[in-house]
């Protein structure tokens, strides 16, 4: 454990950590900055990191004295922190939707939550025609000039990257039809294919399920153009979260899991509350061709996954014959049911994210699995140029106690060949965020660099944002941040 920002104070319970240190974080967004200059509580500033992090998740939790069911019902609200030469400036802004807008006027919730908000759709289909809140919480990325506010289940929201205004809608230069699903997770290829892109993908589903797998341009005049497109149906229904990238596959993972509808369309439940995982039930790993790879036109590779649940992929990458895929697995899919808190959970009770590595063989059409770490994790990632090629490095945010669930407190950099692990703790009070590797421009090796990462510090009840150095997660820089922002979801550097 690497100089821990936060002094150590006794913890409240026998986890190690104060519940309501952890649950503190939770509040609605009270202020919108432009472009503050964020107070230096601790260390120094690179002046070689040039550039802005962008973060995106729920801003608003409660209206009226209403409270969402789950903080993923919350509307998306965007902060950017820009780096300039030692200086950081910060700026942030909810994302204007339609349902937003109409809910800030009425001041009170008018849209059912998809995950259990009553009135006030994780849409998994179109097919569902009930009034689905696109509220633009799960990701922000750059793709030409427009910054992209996305969530899975609709078009992006566009929005001007200085001043982060919402344009409105976007259907990415005429790619997406109106209120076509567009995932939250697309994957940035380096330059498997000489140019460097943006593959993402859609899905529709229901009795069969449909991938849009879709590539886009990054570069120069024609950044957002898409330049390919292929669509593939598959047997059941998907819920897909996130997918991963090799030179020729997009592989997604099928899992094992079922809708019931009814009661979503009765109102009892938000659509992610219909989710169950099916006994017995067998997951699936697809692997679609990409149309720039050796396997163009060809047809999708299907193979049984082992059991579990994921939502996020690590990385992916070829080797011989076997495609290498990084996840992060739950032994089942953890929800919070109709009567419960999400402020009170008992991360006892929860699975624990377990990344494992599974080698699929394309010959034999074998698939082994082994574990990388039984650590509880989530939000992983290896350095952007290492997308779909073999990373010998990567960063995650892992729980402070070895084995089981526990909330996410502490960066750990995890060596993916020999298993080494290092880390950067911010236990007991402290409570940290998806960290962000930003590799060091003018250096060859895969862990110089940065990480960046938003905590919730308990003790100051403050956010601060934490600049680590990649390599050995030393502490750069404590930065305090001028406003209370929620446990958030993903984020991206986009380089000056
Ligand atoms: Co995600």
């Amino acid at each position: 454990m690497l100089q821990p920002a936060i002094k150590n104070l006794e913890p409240e319970n026998s986890d190690g950590f104060d519940q309501k240190d952890w649950s503190s974080a939770y509040c609605n967004v009270e202020k919108e900055c432009s472009n503050i200059i964020l107070k230096l509580v601790a260390g120094k500033v690179p002046n070689s990191l040039n550039g802005t992090f962008y973060r995106n998740g729920p801003g608003r939790l409660e209206r009226n004295g209403t409270w969402v069911h789950h903080p993923f019902d919350g509307d998306g609200m965007i902060t950017a922190i820009n780096f300039k030469n030692g200086e950081v400036n910060f700026s942030n802004r909810f994302v204007r939707t339609k349902a937003w807008e109409e809910e800030e006027k009425a001041g009170k919730f008018l849209y059912r939550g998809v995950f259990g908000t009553k009135k006030s759709g994780f849409a998994l289909s179109n097919a569902f025609d009930i009034r689905l809140k696109n509220i633009a919480n799960t990701h922000v990325i750059k793709l030409g000039n427009e910054l992209l506010a996305l969530w899975e289940a609709a078009e992006p929201h566009s929005l001007n990257a200085e001043n982060l205004e919402t344009n409105g809608i976007s259907n990415i230069n005429g790619a997406l039809e109106a209120k076509e699903a567009f995932s939250a997770h697309p994957r940035f290829d380096p330059g498997h294919h000489k140019e460097p892109r943006m593959v993402s993908f859609g899905v529709k589903t229901g009795p069969k399920s449909t991938i849009r797998l879709m590539e886009f341009s990054t570069e120069g005049d024609n950044s957002g153009k898409l330049i390919s497109d292929r669509k593939d149906s598959f047997k059941g229904f998907a819920f897909l979260h996130d997918f991963a990238i090799t030179a020729n596959w997009a592989i997604f993972m099928q899992n094992a899991i079922d809708f019931n509808p009814l009661p979503f369309l009765l109102g009892q439940k938000g659509a992610a509350q219909c989710l169950k995982s099916k006994s017995n039930g067998q997951a699936k790993l697809w692997l679609i061709p990409r149309e720039s790879g050796l396997f163009s036109k060809q047809s999708p590779r299907i193979f049984d996954a082992p059991n579990g649940f994921v939502f996020h992929h690590l990385n992916a990458f070829e080797e011989g014959n076997n495609v290498i895929l990084d996840s992060i697995f739950y032994r089942d899919f953890p929800s919070i049911g109709p009567n419960e808190d999400f402020r009170k959970i008992d991360f006892n009770k929860l699975p624990e994210g377990i990344l494992k590595r599974c080698h699929i063989n394309l010959l034999t059409n074998e698939i082994k699995q082994d574990v990388l770490s039984s650590q509880c994790c989530e939000f992983a990632m290896v350095n952007p140029k290492f997308q779909g090629y073999s990373a010998e490095f990567s960063w995650m945010a892992t729980a402070e106690k070895p084995i089981g669930n526990g909330p996410l407190q502490a960066i750990k950099k995890l060596n993916l060949k020999s298993k080494e692990a290092i880390y950067w703790s911010i236990a007991p009070r402290g409570f940290v965020s998806e960290p962000i590797m930003v590799p060091c421009n003018s250096s060859s090796n895969e862990d110089d660099g940065w990480v960046l990462v938003l905590i919730w510090n308990g003790a100051k009840q403050k956010n601060e944002l934490i600049v680590l150095k990649a390599n050995d997660l030393s502490h750069e820089a404590t930065l305090e941040i001028p406003i209370k922002i929620p446990y958030g979801l993903h984020g991206s550097w986009v380089n000056e």
